[in-house]
């Protein structure tokens, strides 16, 4: 082995789903320094022990997005992700497609579902065809105005959100975190004219299917927060059209309980949710509830720290200028 160098135990996902009866995991084991990424590893077993293996890439610099991959049960980019800490974290790396996208061979996903998502969004600048811009405008946004959506333009449409995304697991309408991250960069874009048109479709179109999990945020490589930028667009929904979506009810209501007790009231916050004629169509959860654990169904008990909880809503308000 040469000075430096680790002993790399890799166990990669192999599958042809026009071969292969299931998917299987093959283990390798190659030599390499520590701060080597995975994909030099995957490119070494390629080269030297089996060169049917199949897997994407491009840059090998972290910019074309091409590499990301599930390592360790996580979405990295194989390109920047050095074999040596994960070694140390899990004495070997596991090496798996990306998820909620099909698998065309090995490592190689079909993308489409992730794309389509990105098209069905309309991530172009539309301008107010009543109000164009002058052609020879220096600028029509201040540096204030850039300043809002600064992370966006870094996404390098790798697909890792899309992959950690357990609310596009459950339900393959939601459009996915770098989807709604690109409709947030042209919904602030003030020479966008359809800003009032693209908050409102949103909503009826996967917007509060967000599980505000985070994974996103955690996932991608290029720090776009999409999570943050999902949660803005829900802020900014609900200024343009009020509360009119189950998700948006949810929401607000969520908000109003806490400002009041401190903590969930859970049958009024169904209520806000759902309305009365949507309780009726709960009654049976709520029976079970109640048989089980009846206290849940209570109107909560003050918590101690509500003079706290006052405290975060007043600098909320002051933030915002208003509740
Ligand atoms: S190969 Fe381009 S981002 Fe990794």
């Amino acid at each position: 082995m040469a000075a430096g160098a680790i002993s790399v135990p890799l166990e990669v996902y192999r599958f042809d789903p026009a071969h292969d009866p299931a998917p299987r995991y093959d283990r390798y084991t190659v030599e390499l320094e520590p701060h080597v990424p995975v994909l030099s590893a995957l490119l070494k077993v390629r080269a030297e022990i089996d060169p049917t293996l199949t897997l994407r890439y491009s840059c090998r610099s972290a910019i074309c997005g091409s590499c990301a991959l599930q390592i360790n049960s996580k979405s990295r980019l194989a390109c920047e992700t050095p074999v040596g800490p994960e070694i140390e974290r899990h004495g070997r790396i596991v090496v798996e497609p990306m998820r909620n996208q099909p698998v065309l061979r090995d490592l190689v996903v079909d993308q489409g579902p992730f794309w389509h998502q990105y098209d069905r969004i309309d991530p172009h600048l539309r301008p107010d065809p009543a109000h164009p811009m002058p052609v020879d405008a220096p600028t029509s946004m201040s540096p204030e105005q850039v300043e809002r959506f600064k992370e966006t333009p870094r996404c390098i449409a790798c697909a890792a959100c899309f992959s950690a995304c357990p609310a596009v697991e459950a339900d393959p309408t939601f459009p996915g975190p770098m989807a709604l991250a690109k409709l947030y960069r042209f919904v602030v874009d003030p020479r966008d004219g359809t800003t009032q048109d693209r908050l409102v479709r949103i909503q009826t179109e996967g917007l509060w299917l967000c599980l505000r999990c985070h994974l996103c945020t955690e996932a991608c490589p290029k720090d776009v927060r999409p999570s943050e930028r999902i949660r803005d667009l829900k802020e900014m929904a609900i200024a343009v059209q009020g509360a009119t979506e189950r998700g948006s009810r949810h929401a607000v209501g969520f908000k109003e309980n806490i400002r009041v007790a401190g903590t969930l009231n859970e049958t009024r916050l169904v209520r806000q949710t759902d309305g009365v004629v949507g309780m009726v169509g709960q009654l049976g959860q709520g029976l079970r509830i109640w048989r089980k654990k009846p206290e849940l169904l209570h109107r909560p008990k003050p918590i101690q720290g509500q003079a706290e909880v006052d405290q975060i809503y007043e600098a909320l308000d002051d933030a915002k200028g208003g509740p």
